[in-house]
């Protein structure tokens, strides 16, 4: 029995992946994309962003995002769309132009008015705004947020909804999982499009956590039921545990271990928690050990495609529930 399998009967809507299409010749690792009953929804973990998407202002291209779109829909599962307005991965127009704020709001709607349009129907949900704040909670100061404020945020959604009713609108962020002034300031993202008539249905929790630090699950609890609480769907997004050391030893696994099964377990005990998607499933192809050097061994299955003691414990917990 796979993940997605076992989270379905545990109540959940989906276990998955975040994947792409430079992993796509990789015949191992595709036999266990293709598992349907392993995970039941893909996300496109570069393609879908603004850069490859809108690379010059105007010129959209979607071949890479459409071949993800492609073998989820082949292999009937669902496709979690990934991201709208992000500070990272911009193209050079967005990063260069001396924007007023029309041109800048008019930039932001031409670009998720197509994007959007493009995968209307086709999206379990899009990232729409991803990691707008810093990890103490003042807002990020991105190209956006120095020349429209906060007001990039509504006008992101509202350009959302318009192109695509179906697709659930999510605010996507990292350490939100503690529950500390960083989770407050994602609330005020929430009430500030509630606030507006738009609508905002979903808080991504990335939930890239290092081994032994994770939050206790109840902490977690708390913090997933603030945003459920304001009639919001929740889910884990890019859940990865990373070693610190390397080679992680025996009792490190068993932590690891103990992390994810205690990160997903959470998830089950907020009704309103309706997934988890790893931010890649092998080491092979971790955006870990290029970021944090030194750091990795943070996926469920190793680089040779042998299943972790993580995998075994997040089994467990699906399965228990
Ligand atoms: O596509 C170019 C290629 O043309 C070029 O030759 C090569 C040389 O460096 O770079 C390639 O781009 C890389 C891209 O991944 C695609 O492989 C970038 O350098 C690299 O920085 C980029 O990293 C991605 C990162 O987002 C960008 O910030 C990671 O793979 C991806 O896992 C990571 O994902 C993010 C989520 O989107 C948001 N949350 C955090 C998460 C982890 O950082």
């Amino acid at each position: 029995q796979g993940l997605h399998a076992l989270a379905v009967k545990a109540g959940l809507q989906f276990f998955g992946t975040a994947t792409d299409t430079n992993n796509f010749n990789d015949t191992a690792y595709m036999d266990v994309v293709n598992n349907k009953n392993e995970f039941g929804i893909l996300t496109p973990e570069n393609s879908q962003k603004w850069e490859p998407t809108e690379p010059r202002q105007g010129a959209f291209v979607f071949t890479n995002p459409d071949q993800v779109r492609s073998l989820a829909v082949k292999n009937t599962q669902q496709f979690r769309c990934h991201t709208l307005t992000w500070f990272e991965q911009l193209p050079q127009f967005v990063q260069t132009t001396q924007w007023t704020r029309e041109t800048l709001t008019a930039a932001i709607r031409a670009h998720i008015t197509n994007v959007v349009t493009h995968y209307r129907g086709q999206c379990y949900s899009w990232d729409v705004v991803n990691e707008a704040i810093n990890d103490n909670g003042t807002f990020r100061e991105s190209v956006f947020f120095r020349t429209l404020g906060t007001d990039y945020i509504p006008i992101s959604f509202d350009a959302a909804a318009r192109a695509d009713p179906q697709a659930k609108l999510y605010y996507n962020d990292f350490s939100l999982e503690f529950n500390s002034n960083k989770t407050d300031t994602a609330v005020r993202i929430v009430k500030l499009v509630q606030d507006a008539k738009l609508r905002i249905d979903g808080v991504g929790f990335q939930a890239h956590m290092v081994v032994g630090q994770t939050p206790p699950r109840a902490t977690l609890v708390q913090a997933l039921s603030r945003f459920t609480a304001l009639g919001l769907e929740v889910a884990l997004t890019e859940l990865d545990v990373r070693q610190p050391e390397l080679p992680a030893s025996s009792r490190a696994l068993e932590q690891q271990s103990a992390d994810y099964a205690s990160m997903v377990a959470a998830c089950l005990n907020v009704a309103k928690c309706v997934g988890v998607v790893v931010w890649q499933f092998t080491d092979k192809y971790s955006w870990v050990p290029s970021t944090f050097p030194g750091t990795g061994e943070a996926c469920l299955f190793d680089q040779n495609f042998v299943k972790r003691p993580a995998y075994t414990a997040v089994a467990k917990v699906l399965s228990d529930a």
